[in-house]
């Protein structure tokens, strides 16, 4: 939630803040601005929309500057419109802040600050936090990295915070607390700041990841100086980034969803590289090896996460009780934090995050922590909060997602969870020696078989012109389908708009069927695994109450072809990894239809890719 991006140096800030913006767009695209200090004159330029209207905007405008900051929005308080955009000056208007984040005690901070006389523009706690620094520091009569840290402080919430100053236009104070804040240290004593490293990557691969409650004074042409919240001097630790530019841009398709549709044969096997081997009959996942035991002699398995990764770790739900034997649970991160669950020392929790930023996922992690369980982390950036806060885990390797709707994240999720389950259920004597062998022959066949599956694009994009005018649809699944289905409704919905429900096949009969009519589409899998005839049984429900049927099915299948309105296939595979197979389909129908309804596939209204408000 929220972009932030800074630059001070000896370039030109302005086009560095707004292609960084641009990059960080997935976080919110309510509103955004920049701030740019010349002539010893502050400026701010804000514009509620996409970073193109603050372009638009900017035009003409006085945008000469070697220092500046730039904010993408999503709006937690205040309506998105010009004014609640950040920056936000301080009271002088000597100030500006950007914030991803949210101050919780911002309104008896605010109470306060009017008492004395301030007077607010924005409905925003960030503007709070920037009168607030600037009370301290005339009050205390500190320089503007003592009166951060005392605010910092009296705040309560989460902050990731640039902050620069008209008296000195060489520095900028940045902080950071449950918000990612990355620093990029340039050539010739230039530095970058963003909420990630996309904005940075071009320009420099070292970087400073910030700790919670660290300060950073980031001075043009000096070394950077980090302290703590408690004014302790910290040694920053330079570390190499490992993405590559090619990897955040588009590469010739239309949206990024395509291009990381697409790059599934690839993300799938980047989350296998190194940890299967076939020929040795080997799964080894490095990351979890000191804690293998431990998972192995687990009383549970609770699987935290939201969103599409929750769905993800209903897949993985399937999968370890299935191989592993171990009884499993899966929690909205969201409402476990909050239910005070019943957690011990026995526990192991699996928490599952594409960003590892969610602040709900984050904050299960913390209280299951507390409770003494053994955290596992499965996140796609690499040094994300998430990924620091476990005891151990797996990268998945997917390599960065940019579209808001989540594609390849998933399949590498659901690849890393195979990979535990097959590596623990074997260990653990669960599964016999030729189930688990078949088992690492079928994985390793599938980055092929989703290459095969993509072929399937021009029938699915067929498919959508047909049913690209509903109102609604259904997803039904059974077993390993069944969170597929969830997910395939949750994809449609994020990019079409288009109400869809995701629903275990069976349970079709106890309310969904009474929606069923000529206009309803309906979405099944009907691959040959263990609950087939029982699927076929299903649809034969809906055929007879005229619904359309659009389903996949195993290659060569001809019971559902002969009753289906269109069916699209996926080659055969074992029922626990069909789900690597039959969620592409429905990324690719979500992806067309949304395109011929033209949606904005990529930022859809009202959603953001990383979500680090509760
Ligand atoms: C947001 C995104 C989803 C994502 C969810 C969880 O809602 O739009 O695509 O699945 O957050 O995010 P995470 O980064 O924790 O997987």
């Amino acid at each position: 939630m929220c972009g932030i991006v800074a630059y001070v140096g000896d370039n030109e800030a302005y086009p560095i803040l707004i292609k960084g913006l641009k990059r960080l767009e997935y976080r919110g695209y309510d509103s955004s601005g920049i701030a740019l200090i010349n002539n010893n004159n502050l400026n701010l330029y804000k514009k509620q929309g996409k970073v193109i209207e603050l372009e638009k905007f900017t035009e003409g405008k006085d945008i000469v500057s070697t220092i500046g900051i730039g904010h993408t929005r999503w709006a937690t308080h205040g309506a998105p419109n010009d004014i609640n955009a950040h920056p936000h000056y301080s009271k002088s208007k000597n100030l500006a802040i950007i914030h991803n984040g949210i101050i919780e005690n911002y309104a008896s901070l605010k109470k306060e600050l009017i008492q004395r006389g301030h007077e607010f523009e924005s409905d925003t706690d960030t503007e709070v936090l920037i009168h607030l620094i600037e009370d301290i520091q005339y009050v205390a009569k500190v320089d503007l990295v003592e009166a951060v840290r005392i605010a910092l402080n009296e705040v309560i919430g989460a902050y990731a915070i640039v902050i620069i100053s008209k008296d000195n236009p060489n520095v900028m104070i940045a902080a950071k607390k449950s918000s990612p804040l990355v620093i990029g240290v340039g050539h010739h004593g230039e530095y970058f700041v963003a909420s990630d490293a996309t904005p940075i990557v071009e320009y420099t691969k070292n970087v400073v990841y910030l700790d919670d409650e660290q300060i950073a004074v980031i001075e043009k042409g000096k070394d950077l100086r980090l302290i703590n919240i408690k004014n302790q001097e910290i040694t920053p630790y330079i570390q190499e980034l490992e993405i590559q530019l090619e990897t955040i841009e588009k590469g010739g398709y239309e949206h990024f969803m395509l291009k990381e549709i697409y790059e599934q044969p690839t993300s799938i096997k980047n989350s296998m590289r190194g940890r299967l081997d076939v020929n040795k009959g080997i799964v080894s996942l490095g990351g979890i090896r000191d804690y293998e035991q431990k998972i192995m002699n687990a009383n549970r398995i609770i699987i935290v996460a939201c969103g599409t990764s929750w769905h993800a770790g209903l897949v993985g739900e399937y999968l370890f009780e299935d191989l592993t034997r171990i009884p499993v649970e899966v929690e909205y991160a969201s409402e476990f934090r909050y239910r005070n669950p019943i957690i011990n020392e026995n526990d192991v929790i699996i928490a599952i995050s594409q960003s590892g930023e969610t602040a709900d996922t984050l904050a299960a992690i913390k209280l299951a922590k507390e409770k003494g369980a053994t955290i596992i982390g499965i996140c796609n950036v690499v040094g994300s909060t998430i990924s620091r806060e476990t005891h151990c885990g797996s990268y998945t390797h997917a390599g960065p997602e940019i579209g808001v709707a989540s594609t390849k994240a998933f399949t590498a999720q659901v690849t890393v969870l195979t990979l535990m389950a097959l590596s623990i259920g074997y260990k653990k004597g669960a599964i016999s020696d030729s189930k688990y062998r078949l088992l690492l022959t079928e994985l390793d066949a599938i980055p092929g078989k989703v290459e095969q599956m993509l072929k399937s694009d021009i029938q699915v994009k067929y498919i959508s012109e047909i049913f690209k005018d509903s109102s609604n649809f259904l997803y039904l699944g059974r077993g390993y389908n069944f969170p597929v289905a969830l997910e395939g409704a949750l994809k449609l919905k994020e990019i079409s708009y288009i109400h869809a429900e995701g629903y275990p096949a069976a349970e079709m009969k106890h309310g969904p069927i009474a929606l069923i009519d000529e206009d309803m589409p309906l979405v099944v899998v009907a691959t040959k695994h263990g609950n087939y005839e029982k699927v076929v049984s299903n649809i034969e429900e809906v055929k007879a109450r005229s619904g359309k049927i659009i389903a996949i099915v195993t290659e060569g299948d001809t019971e559902v072809k002969a009753i289906a309105d269109h069916i699209i296939e996926i080659p055969a595979t074992e029922d626990c990894l069909s789900p690597l197979l039959t969620s592409i389909p429905m990324q690719l129908l979500s992806y067309h239809i949304a395109v011929m309804r033209g949606c904005n596939v990529d930022q859809p209204r009202n959603l953001a890719k990383s979500v680090t408000v509760e």
